[in-house]
């Protein structure tokens, strides 16, 4: 049987790789930046905003829609496109990440963690298996094996037992999973800063030969440099025919070197809680609108865009509303800073194309670096 998901190469310009991901609810163009649904909602947006301004894929969290709504009454609901009315690809994280940095009284053994809700307190238990099944209740596309993350710095023993436990969790979680035509169970490469841990990681997972590959533990403390360096002898393992997804990454910044690096998907909170906290993300840099000199200025965010809240609404009106904690701030600055975030994909995706990611690279940089606000 052919299977309805697919990863294709379209171009390649150094390590950097221009492609698509397809599958039955959709094609997900990469390097692709997927906007951070959480709860079933990507804050302060109406979801046909979200795919307005380019996104072909949203992540949402097991953790948190296990605990609320509750996975089986999601699948009673229909599951999660239906819920939430997007009806194109989702991916979900697996929840051992958010068990680690949200839940409560969390114990953790080789059959997987036990955990109170953050919500009301509530007893739960987090297997490989359940991940997968409630993922699979919420009618994922895209399911995240369990896995656990460590923060750095962290000691070499720490990070290679919990690299190894990830690896046979990624076992159990492709038995879960088993043929699913159209979806796909990724694995996460863990390993921490420790170039060798990685390596083994990487190659393990590809033994499974899994229909595609995260890299999980990384901007979780340690510097930039780190997380490159880690890249640089992550990816080249990895097998060149299955997409990479780099977790929770990132600044605009890190975006643009990752993809030189050969990754293909990213996930971040950055643009949309950086929209409720006050700032705006722009081709030239990051914007404070809290800052008392935005009080009387007329211009806009950035007057060449075509999103209405990056180019209408003058920067006076914006920091007016931060001030006031006014809901329309958060939306206008999400609105605005996702719409800057999918403007650097679609921008990436055509340098790759052109050959010219280098140039773009410095274009960038150059443009960010002037601030020039
Ligand atoms: N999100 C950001 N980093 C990670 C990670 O290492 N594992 C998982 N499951 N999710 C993440």
């Amino acid at each position: 049987m052919t299977d309805q998901f697919t990863f294709r190469v379209l171009a390649t310009d150094g390590k950097a790789r221009r492609g698509e991901i397809s599958m039955p609810r959709g094609t997900v163009r990469t390097p692709a930046f997927m906007p951070v649904g959480t709860a079933g909602t990507v804050k302060a947006m109406y979801l046909d905003q979200v795919r307005d301004l380019g996104s072909d894929i949203i992540l949402g969290n097991t953790y948190h829609l296990m605990l609320r709504p509750g996975a089986e009454r999601m699948a009673r609901l229909g599951g999660l496109h239906e819920f939430a009315r997007w009806p194109h690809p989702i991916l979900t994280d697996s929840g051992g990440f958010q068990v680690m940095s949200l839940a409560q009284l969390r114990k953790l053994t080789e059959k997987g963690v036990t955990f109170k809700s953050h919500v009301d307190g509530a007893a739960y238990e987090m297997t490989p298996e359940r991940s997968i099944e409630i993922q699979g209740l919420l009618d994922s596309d895209i399911q995240m094996q369990l896995d656990e993350c460590v923060a750095l710095p962290a000691e070499p023993s720490e990070i290679e037992r919990a690299m190894e436990l990830s690896l046979r969790w990624a076992e159990r979680c492709k038995t879960a999973f088993g043929q699913q035509p159209g979806k796909a169970m990724f694995g996460i490469v863990q390993g921490g800063d420790i170039g060798s841990l990685r390596e083994r990681s990487a190659s393990a997972l590809k033994a499974m030969d899994l229909k595609g590959y995260a890299v999980g533990g990384l901007a979780v403390g340690e510097p930039q440099a780190v997380m490159l360096d880690m890249l640089d002898v992550t990816c080249p393992v990895l097998p060149a025919d299955k997409p990479r997804y780099l977790m929770g990454v990132g600044t605009p910044d890190d975006i643009v070197k990752s993809v030189m690096r050969g990754v293909d998907m990213f996930d971040c909170v950055m643009p949309t809680r950086a929209g409720r906290h006050g700032l705006a993300y722009t081709r030239r840099g990051k914007i404070n609108l809290r800052n008392a000199r935005h009080a009387e200025d007329h211009r806009p965010l950035d007057e060449e865009s075509d999103c209405p809240a990056s180019r209408d609404y003058s920067r006076a009106y914006l920091h007016h509303l931060v001030r006031s904690q006014e809901a329309l701030a958060g939306m206008l600055l999400t609105w605005n800073n996702l719409a800057y975030y999918q403007s650097l994909m679609q921008g990436i995706r055509d340098a790759i194309s052109q050959a010219r990611m280098d140039d773009f690279a410095a274009e960038t940089s150059e443009r960010w670096a002037r601030g020039d606000l």
